[in-house]
């Protein structure tokens, strides 16, 4: 069975540590075969919601992102914590792909995230649930994956320090595939 996987950062940094916790992410999909696109929030520039711009219709990078997420079957979303929330740039995109039809749909999430906090975006995990889950997004209730103290969780090359953390990331995945299986 073909799945399709778009993976989505939730930072704009070039140096995000959620961008590096995504690319691990995109790898565990690609060593199990999948196809995995990439959602460039920072490319496709998407204007703050403004009712007043969706009346006269979306915009194109609005239309481009509806369109990413439609095709795919599995979302990878790796958001920071901002303020004990998702970061503003993730809401927006949510915002906009909710408005005409909700793109989002009886999708499946895996989400994950790395802060500097001790809590590793607990917080701003359990927000971006509840959004989600409003939106029909389907997401496994375990294994999660919190990154703490992200500015030391990662070795050069790339991969995580903790081992058990990057097996939860592996398990989240597998489970998260898991339910694209049954459902389609
Ligand atoms: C506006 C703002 C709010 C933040 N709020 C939190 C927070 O609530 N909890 C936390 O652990 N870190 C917080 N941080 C620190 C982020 O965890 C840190 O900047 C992290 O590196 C952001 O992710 P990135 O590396 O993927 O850009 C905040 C950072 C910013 C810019």
């Amino acid at each position: 069975m073909e799945i399709k996987a778009l993976a989505i950062c939730g930072s704009l940094r070039k140096d995000s540590y959620n961008r590096k916790l995504l690319a691990l992410a995109k790898k565990i999909v690609a060593d199990m075969d999948m196809e995995c696109a990439e959602l460039d929030l920072k490319k496709l520039d998407i204007p703050m919601y403004d009712g007043d711009i969706q009346e006269k219709g979306l915009p194109k990078s609005v239309l481009a992102a509806k369109k990413e997420i439609e095709n795919c079957d599995l979302l990878l979303i790796a958001s920071p914590e901002y303020n004990n929330s998702v970061s503003g740039v993730l809401k927006n995109l949510i915002d906009w792909a909710s408005r005409g039809n909700n793109s989002f749909d009886g999708k499946v999430a895996a989400i994950f995230g790395a802060s500097m906090g001790q809590f590793g975006t607990v917080r701003g995990q359990l927000h971006l649930r509840q959004i989600l889950a409003y939106l029909n997004v389907l997401i496994v209730a375990q294994p999660q994956v919190y990154v703490w103290s992200c500015d030391k969780a990662f070795n050069s090359d790339g991969t995580l320090i903790d081992a058990k953390t990057a097996d939860l990331l592996k398990q989240l995945i597998a489970g998260s595939v898991a339910l694209v299986k049954c459902k389609k």
